[in-house]
């Protein structure tokens, strides 16, 4: 049975957001709030079905809005992997494997995240309903890698155990703070800034 629902209407909280979004473009020029109207969506989606996803239906109703042609707006959900087009879980587990990530032992990363959140591997959605897991390329956070991005928060500095405890308290219903989970202060080298540090 297809998990597309059969109509979409933006709730209160995304209408208060899209009126500040759209006067942002010129006039005739609204299509260019497709991705945060596509964003909008899914935050909705998630709010209100604890998954976080852009069904058909959603993107015909942002097609409708910006006034464009409703492929349009698929090509642009489809282009970009930070919408889902299908039922995720509550979480989306997104796992980092390029080579600085993968130097410092995504691997271990990707195994904690099977062990813990009992999925299979990329791409699956555990039957408990909590993750999906998911590759993603690099995201920008080498320099405290590897790291994990839980929706939109970066999980860095990680570990087996470190995953393992981060898994477990999402399973507790708690939501850990993003960043280093060794206490890295930004991007410092481990243990501290080791230059200007005087003065
Ligand atoms: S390689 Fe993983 S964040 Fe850059």
């Amino acid at each position: 049975m297809s998990d597309e629902p059969t109509s979409f209407a933006f709730d209160a909280e995304a209408e208060a957001a899209i009126a500040k979004i759209i006067p942002r473009y010129p006039e005739g020029k609204q299509a260019s709030a497709v991705i945060p109207l596509l964003y909008q969506v899914q935050y909705q989606m998630g709010r209100q079905t604890g998954s976080a996803w852009v069904p058909r239906i959603a993107m015909d109703v942002v097609a409708e809005r910006l006034g464009m042609a409703p492929i349009r707006v698929y090509e642009v959900a489809s282009f970009y992997f930070m919408f889902n087009l299908k039922k995720m879980g509550r979480y989306h587990l997104q796992v980092c494997g390029t080579t600085p990530c993968w130097l410092r032992g995504s691997d271990e990363v990707l195994r904690a995240c099977r062990d813990a959140g009992g999925l299979k591997g990329y791409g699956d959605s555990s039957a408990d309903g909590l993750f999906t897991l998911s590759e993603v390329e690099c995201m920008g956070a080498c320099v405290n890698a590897p790291m994990l991005c839980i929706d939109e928060d970066y999980h860095e500095d990680l570990n087996y155990e470190r995953t393992v405890a981060l898994i477990e308290a999402l399973k507790r219903g708690e939501r850990p703070a993003p960043g280093s989970s060794i206490g890295r202060q930004t991007s410092a080298p481990e243990g501290g800034p080791i230059v200007l540090v005087e003065g």
